[in-house]
């Protein structure tokens, strides 16, 4: 019994510790000039379903939940969005050169067309990022169309 108190009391101890790492949440400006949807002028329904399934991790506009203040689960969360825009940000795309656009074009309509986007974890706690069947084909139609006119 002892043994057991004494390990949720260091267990406490530890948990309380890790609350005072800090972690960055601060979302760097968006710069209009290079913003993915500023630069396409993208319709409002497609970067509205931009804004619910890919922008948290995609985007400097990363808004974060309650529990992304509570660490282990926080570092986590810092972890995948760090991540997911150090592969493909929404926010600085302008400054991408053509074969990165071409490339995460691709990859984008790919991502949604296997499922493998939004991340599943995600959706679990995002329900209104679980894309319907019309919503992903509305994104991947979009994306094509960009690189049908090779527009980017
Ligand atoms: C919870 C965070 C998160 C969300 C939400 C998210 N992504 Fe990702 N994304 C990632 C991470 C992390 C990676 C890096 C590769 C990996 O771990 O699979 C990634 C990689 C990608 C890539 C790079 C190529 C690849 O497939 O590996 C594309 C394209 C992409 N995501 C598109 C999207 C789109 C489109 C959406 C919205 C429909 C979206 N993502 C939503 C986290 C996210």
């Amino acid at each position: 019994m002892k043994t057991f108190l004494n390990i949720i009391y260091w267990f406490l101890i530890v948990f309380a510790v890790i609350q005072f790492i800090p972690i960055d949440r601060t979302n760097k400006p968006v710069d209009p000039k290079v913003d993915f949807v500023k630069v396409y002028n993208t319709p409002k329904n497609v970067e509205q379903l931009l804004r619910t399934a890919c922008y948290d991790c995609h985007a400097n506009e990363t808004i974060y939940p309650k529990y992304a203040y509570v660490a282990p689960i926080s570092w986590s969360i810092k972890h995948h969005v760090n991540k997911g825009k150090n592969y493909l940000n929404f926010s600085v795309w302008g400054n991408y050169n053509r074969d990165l656009k071409k490339n995460m074009l691709d990859m984008t309509v790919n991502s949604l067309k296997v499922y493998s986007m939004p991340m599943p974890g995600y959706i679990a706690q995002h329900p209104e990022a679980n894309l319907s069947k019309a919503e992903r084909i509305l994104l991947e139609n979009y994306f094509e169309d960009i690189l049908k006119t090779e527009n980017y």
